[in-house]
């Protein structure tokens, strides 16, 4: 088993990093077996109990994480002494996968045997805006890419505005809008080893539109990027999200 240790300050909500009084924290990223689900299940329900808005994140069950692990997903939590502050999950794509984000996207065969799926990663609050979910995405896709998986396909809802800055800033672009969860509006969201050829202007839809959203991937377009109000809080939806043309003549 690989362990992977660096030092993080434990933040307050609200104020500066890092906050008076803050000490280090010393977190271990560990690979988690079935013996780890209940801690992961009950960090996944702390998260969820601390977003202001019920459609941001969906807590998977038991069986769900262990079909995960028996068809070769791997699950890295990164644990601050005895306790699980934070969890990246990836699986692979199987065979009749009822939620096949390949066939949304319409992937070539060719594709979809490159993709890795990202499920989730969360963090507690009191350790978030420290690039800890980049670390444990970094670490998860490394070994995606060992298996020559160097596509990520991953979903989230429109108005998560902390994860959309993490994800723009790793070069993965919004590629349609779609309803899972029994409705709820989901990006399906693609991470490729070089960013997506664009062209032409960037146009601006403000986060919850949810019909401007989707006329702008009807249009051929892409989202890229995103600006938020001044002043806006971490967990706000006052922020707008930047689309620009896919150039498919050069696209591979
Ligand atoms: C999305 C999430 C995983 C990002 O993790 P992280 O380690 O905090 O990521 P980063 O440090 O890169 O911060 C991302 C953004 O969150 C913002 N942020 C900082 N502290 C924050 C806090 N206490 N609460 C909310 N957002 C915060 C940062 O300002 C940063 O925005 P920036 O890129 O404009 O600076 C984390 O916010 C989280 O667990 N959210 C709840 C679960 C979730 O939505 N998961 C994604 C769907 S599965």
């Amino acid at each position: 088993m690989t362990f992977f240790r660096f030092a993080a300050y434990q933040t307050r909500r609200g104020t500066d990093f890092p906050p008076e009084g803050a000490g280090m924290v010393e977190l271990v990223l560990k690979r988690a077996d079935a013996d780890d689900l209940d801690e992961l299940i009950a960090l996944e329900n702390a998260v969820k109990r601390s977003l202001p808005y019920d459609d941001m994140l969906v807590v998977d069950d038991k069986a769900f994480y262990k079909r995960l692990l028996d068809s070769g997903g791997r699950i890295l939590i990164a644990r601050g002494g005895d306790m699980a502050v934070g969890a990246g999950i990836i699986s692979f794509p199987q065979e009749h996968d009822p939620d096949d984000l390949c066939g949304e996207l319409n992937l070539s065969p060719a594709q979809a045997a490159r993709v890795v799926r990202i499920e989730s990663v969360y963090i507690l609050e009191a350790y978030r805006g420290q690039r800890l979910a980049e670390r444990l995405l970094k670490e998860l896709l490394r070994y995606a890419q060992m298996l020559g998986k160097d596509l990520s396909l991953s979903t989230i809802w429109p108005g998560n505005a902390a994860n959309l800055s993490a994800v723009f800033r790793q070069g993965r672009t919004l590629r349609k809008l779609v309803r899972k969860y029994g409705g709820l509006p989901r990006f399906i969201i693609m991470g490729a080893p070089t960013p997506p050829p664009v062209c032409g202007d960037t146009v601006w839809v403000r986060s919850m539109d949810l019909d401007g959203h989707a006329k702008q991937f009807a249009d051929g377009k892409i989202g890229i990027t995103m600006r938020k109000d001044e002043g806006s809080a971490f967990h706000s939806l006052a922020f707008d999200i930047g689309y620009r043309r896919l150039d498919t003549s050069l696209s591979s």
